[in-house]
């Protein structure tokens, strides 16, 4: 990505800093993030709301791809919107004076606990995900006198998970109303009925790391016809329109993400056109990118700690981190691009396995990785890890999770410590 070069000692670095001096610094393993590519990824995708969408709506960041204080501030900074799916991203983005207004409060099975918190906070939108949520949002509602506006989460029956999409009538997923068996209308219907609850509009998302642009213009397609059905059934049009994130991001040299603008251009043009066709207003706009905004401004560094070959077999690069910093080769088979920072203007030619620490023989964080030649004590650099790598951390083999250090005008500040072996005892009891 943008932030990263190689200077002329020939390490790697990230946001103008040496990557083995961040090493040395802060030790391994660690999170880099580059600020200004956080903030130039924000400001594309405001900037395309202001360009295809008039300004009429807003790009809230996913903040489930990496949440801490430091992100929830730079988004509000940056005048992003923010998606929070728990009681504790919810709390995070509180605890630097988000503006509760901006926030969306997704989920499929938030507790009446995480309700009453939303509800006391005054957050933007609930994003309602079936018909008991909606039950006993409006009972919690009633009970603090409040009338609380919500979106509903509806399948559009595409699913983009796949590098083929498919689409289909009824799609298999735990979020969501369905569509085809009347389930969503039922929900509109039984929405207007609940006097402590304003439905304001539409949810949808068809998936993540998505390079085509075809799903998306579908998902708008079908989301606007439900919203023109909906206003002949009811004489109700809604008025905003949130269509999720999923825009994917380049791991791996071959990689093709779509342009943000390019992107934007056309399904605003299947929204213009839709709206025309139905007569409907265009709606307000809700757009919510999460690994698109973090992702290629993040790396992670690790030290070597051993390099074993197995004859015509393969040869694994041992690192002091692996699957709990990074579980996405363990979980999805993740492609990552990775060099050796102290040795980033030589050639890459060995082919590796770089595995982690973990007692568990699928705690690799890649197979067939093509760096240069690594020995014992050099520092490996995994690319594009900013985005659901720290926030799907864990402490198994109780290995304290790593610190995240932000990288900004040629200064590093730690924004996220490094756990220590204490903080991992503090909730046990004997
Ligand atoms: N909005 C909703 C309702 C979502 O469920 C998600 C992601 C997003 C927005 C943001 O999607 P993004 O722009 O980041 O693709 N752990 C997986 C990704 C899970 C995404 C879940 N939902 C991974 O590491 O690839």
């Amino acid at each position: 990505s943008d932030c990263l070069n190689v200077n002329k000692l020939g390490h790697l670095t990230i946001g103008g800093m040496d990557t083995v001096a961040l090493a040395e610094q802060y030790g391994t393993p660690l999170y880099v993030m580059d600020e200004a590519q956080i903030r130039s990824n924000c400001r594309k995708y405001k900037n395309s709301i202001d360009r295809f969408y008039s300004g009429n709506g807003i790009a809230a960041y996913a903040s489930k791809a990496l949440c801490c204080k430091a992100l929830c501030k730079i988004a509000m900074e940056e005048g992003m919107g923010l998606d929070v799916v728990s009681g504790g991203e919810l709390h995070t983005a509180m605890s630097v004076g988000f503006p509760p207004e901006h926030i969306f409060y997704h989920g499929n099975n938030k507790t009446v606990e995480e309700l009453v918190t939303a509800l006391q906070y005054g957050v933007g939108r609930i994003v309602v995900d079936n018909l008991t949520e909606l039950d006993v949002l409006n009972q919690l509602a009633s009970a603090q006198g409040k009338n609380v506006s919500i979106f509903f989460r509806v399948k559009p029956g595409i699913d983009a998970h796949t590098h083929e999409f498919i689409r289909t009538g009824q799609i298999d997923s735990k979020f969501g109303l369905a569509l085809e068996t009347g389930e969503a209308m039922q929900a509109v219907k039984l929405a207007s009925a609940y006097k402590n609850i304003t439905l304001k509009g539409l949810h949808c998302h068809i998936g993540s790391q998505i390079f085509d642009i075809e799903p998306f213009e579908l998902a708008a397609q079908v989301m606007l016809g439900f919203i023109a059905d909906i206003k002949r059934e009811t004489g109700m049009e809604l008025q905003e329109l949130n269509l999720g994130g999923g825009f994917g991001i380049k791991y791996v040299p071959d990689h093709q993400p779509v342009e943000y603008d390019r992107y934007m251009e056309r399904v605003s043009k299947v929204v213009h056109q839709t709206c025309a066709q139905l007569g409907l207003q265009i709606p307000y706009i809700i757009i919510e990118p999460g690994r698109s905004v973090v992702g290629n401004a993040g790396i992670t560094l690790y030290t070597i700690g051993a390099v074993k070959n197995i004859p015509n077999v393969r040869t694994y690069v041992s690192v002091d981190g692996g699957m709990t910093d990074n579980p996405r080769y363990a979980l999805y088979h993740s492609e990552y691009h990775a060099l050796v920072a102290n040795k980033a203007n030589q050639q890459r030619d060995m082919t590796v396995t770089v595995a982690g620490k973990c007692c568990e023989s699928g705690d690799l964080i890649g197979e067939g990785m093509l760096i240069q030649k690594a020995q014992a004590g050099d520092i490996l650099a995994v690319l594009a890890t900013g985005a659901y790598n720290y926030s799907m951390s864990s402490n198994y083999n109780r290995l304290p999770k790593p610190p995240v250090v932000m990288v900004k005008d040629g200064e590093s500040r730690v924004v996220i410590k490094r756990e220590t072996y204490d903080d991992i005892l503090k909730n046990d009891l004997l």
